[in-house]
């Protein structure tokens, strides 16, 4: 059985800064095979962060990349089901907790994997109910720490972080990991997402890993201000739009990315060219970043 978040944050006798600093290191041990790390943010939820993750992930599956997704979403996580891997049993392996290969070889590692696959939600168990609140946080930073050190997620191109909504989540996640190559901002065309998208700019500006850019989904839903122009405000690189499509909806619902089931549709066109200047923006960070120890 995998270690859980709570084994180590309900103590039970054992020595937690010794767990946690053993923790620290395998973590660093297993990300050292993984070539890039990107996470996926946006303020907002429902703007298609995780259904541009999972597509994402294909299209440089598609490509031949080894890649791995980790739903930091851990109490709406959507990746098990759009990459197909969804009621999978979780094998432990000599190196570690094998995440299940889903959709095109993409491996996934979520907590739908580790709840029944019922409506069990995820509760947070802390002393008492009422601490549940102030628990939160360090016990999804737990999760996530233990999700990272004991995946066996094995040589990767790239690994992709789907995060949950909110602004203050990237700040946990940058402080895991030994290093985060860059993040992507997600928006749709509405004032009320720009409103809350662009203090996401500003967190992931702030964040130790720079900002690869902006995707623009659900374009053409609705007459909304301009993804490109917010990128532009912002400083940062505009990636692309990817158009309003129901297929792609009822894709990742199958568990099968459009942009395998549908590579010629426009929304597949524009999320490959979304692949390749992210590929461009690594590219330059790499460039300008002395080689890791
Ligand atoms: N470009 C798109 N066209 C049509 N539906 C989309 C598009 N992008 C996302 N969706 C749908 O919108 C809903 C929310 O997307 P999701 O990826 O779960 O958002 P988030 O992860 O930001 O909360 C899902 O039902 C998804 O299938
Ligand atoms: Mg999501």
């Amino acid at each position: 059985m995998p270690k859980r978040y709570k084994d180590i944050t309900g103590d039970g006798g054992s020595n937690i800064a010794a767990q946690v600093s053993e923790q620290h290191a395998r973590l660093r041990a297993r990300l050292a095979e993984v070539r890039s790390i990107v996470a996926v943010v946006s303020g907002k939820g429902g703007v298609g962060k995780s259904s541009l993750t999972a597509n994402l992930a294909a299209c440089w599956a598609l490509q031949g990349r080894r890649v791995g997704v980790l739903d930091a979403d851990l109490n709406g996580p959507t990746m098990a089901t759009m990459l197909g891997v969804r009621g999978r049993r979780l094998v432990v392996g000599a190196e570690g907790v094998v995440p299940p290969e889903g959709a095109l070889g993409v491996r996934v590692m979520s907590m739908d994997l580790l709840l029944p696959s019922d409506d069990t939600p995820l509760v947070w168990e802390a002393p008492t109910q009422a601490e549940s609140y102030t628990w939160r946080g360090a016990m999804e930073a737990n999760a996530l720490r233990e999700f990272l050190a004991d995946t066996a997620w094995g040589a990767l191109d790239v690994l992709l972080l789907d995060l949950p909504p909110g602004t203050d989540r990237l700040a946990t996640v940058a402080s895991l990991l030994p290093v985060l190559s860059g993040t992507i901002v997600v928006t749709i065309p509405s004032d009320v997402a720009h409103l809350v998208v662009r203090k996401s700019i500003t967190i992931a500006a702030q964040a130790k890993a720079p900002v690869l850019g902006l995707i623009e989904n659900m374009a053409g839903l609705f007459p909304g201000p301009s993804g490109a122009e917010l990128a532009r405000e912002a400083g940062i690189r505009f990636l692309g739009a990817v158009p309003f499509d129901p297929a792609l909806a009822a894709a990742a619902d199958l568990g099968k990315p459009l942009v395998a089931s549908a590579p010629k549709c426009e929304a597949s066109r524009a999320l490959f060219a979304i692949a390749a200047t992210v590929d461009g923006a690594l590219a330059d960070v790499s460039a300008s970043r002395p080689a890791r120890g």
